[in-house]
């Protein structure tokens, strides 16, 4: 590809242009250099290397025995595929309890590709969201069903229906944006809340199975091509794209962006109203 035909990385400025344009972002999980060359080739904009790797690689039942290993190893893999995405990589369960570890976890990430860290959890995050901004490594904060909780919140289920807890989540959310979150993933909320945060917020909202008024999308890449192993129970907001491709994975990749962007992916049967 000539220098003049090539797309111009994405960054968080893309992202916060987007959101003021009121343009629609894809996200997409990726684990490997191969589907990371092929995310970024369908117009993905943001790859998560996600600790999802823990259930649809690892064929764990949750995310908790991931290590801080085994995300250096995947983000590599994953930065050395990717072309212009932004490259998203979570700290694991337990790689962010205390500050320095933190400081010393995150650090490893962006040292092999990441360009934002992402950390499950509410307000309790604010100190570590500050200290990490401040030093240069950007952070994405997500919010709602957070799978390194899931003995705490005792199963995969929506959050934020109790009106209590959807007003929390709105105060934690602010909170997080002011100590220097540069993007908030929310995960499984009812459309009205996440509507309600994005439109609060000045920094890019990515919805997981929170209704298609997020700024931008995010699914696991297995999840959407169907290829999630058997014995995971598939949420209601996953869509597999790949029997309608008539262009294979490829083809799957792209027609996601494209449902993305034109505000056609979540439809209502994939939301929680
Ligand atoms: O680990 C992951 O893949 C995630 C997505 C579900 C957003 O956090």
């Amino acid at each position: 590809m000539s220098t003049q035909s090539r797309k111009r990385p994405v960054t968080l400025n893309t992202l916060g242009s987007y959101k003021k344009q009121g343009k629609k972002f894809a996200c997409l999980t990726a684990y490997d250099a191969g589907f990371a060359e092929m995310e970024s080739k369908a117009g993905i904009e943001v790859i998560l290397v996600g600790d999802s790797l823990g259930m649809v690689l690892q064929g764990h039942d949750s995310t908790l025995p991931v290590t801080m290993d085994d995300m250096i190893y995947h983000t590599r893999c994953v930065s050395r595929g990717n072309d212009i995405a932004l490259l998203m990589a979570d700290l694991p369960f337990m790689a962010y309890a205390s500050e320095p570890q933190t400081l010393e976890n995150a650090a490893a990430l962006m040292q092999v590709g990441a360009q934002i860290v992402k950390l499950e959890g509410g307000a309790w995050l604010a100190e570590s969201t500050r200290l990490l901004s401040e030093r240069g490594i950007p952070v994405c904060a997500h919010m709602g069903l957070t799978p390194q909780s899931i003995n705490r919140l005792g199963g995969y289920r929506v959050q934020g229906r109790d009106p209590k807890q959807a007003e929390k989540m709105i105060a934690e959310a602010k909170i997080l944006e002011s100590a220097g979150a540069s993007i908030l993933l929310l995960e499984c909320v009812p459309v009205y809340l996440a509507r309600e945060i994005t439109e609060a917020l000045a920094i890019p909202v990515i919805g997981i199975g929170a209704g298609p008024d997020t700024d931008g999308q995010i699914m696991v890449v297995h999840d959407m091509l169907g290829i999630t192993p058997a014995d995971i129970k598939l949420p209601k907001f996953v869509k597999n794209f790949l029997p309608e491709s008539t262009a294979g994975i490829q083809g799957a990749l792209s027609a996601y962006v494209d449902a993305v962007q034109q505000g056609k992916f979540p439809a209502p049967e994939h939301c929680f109203t």
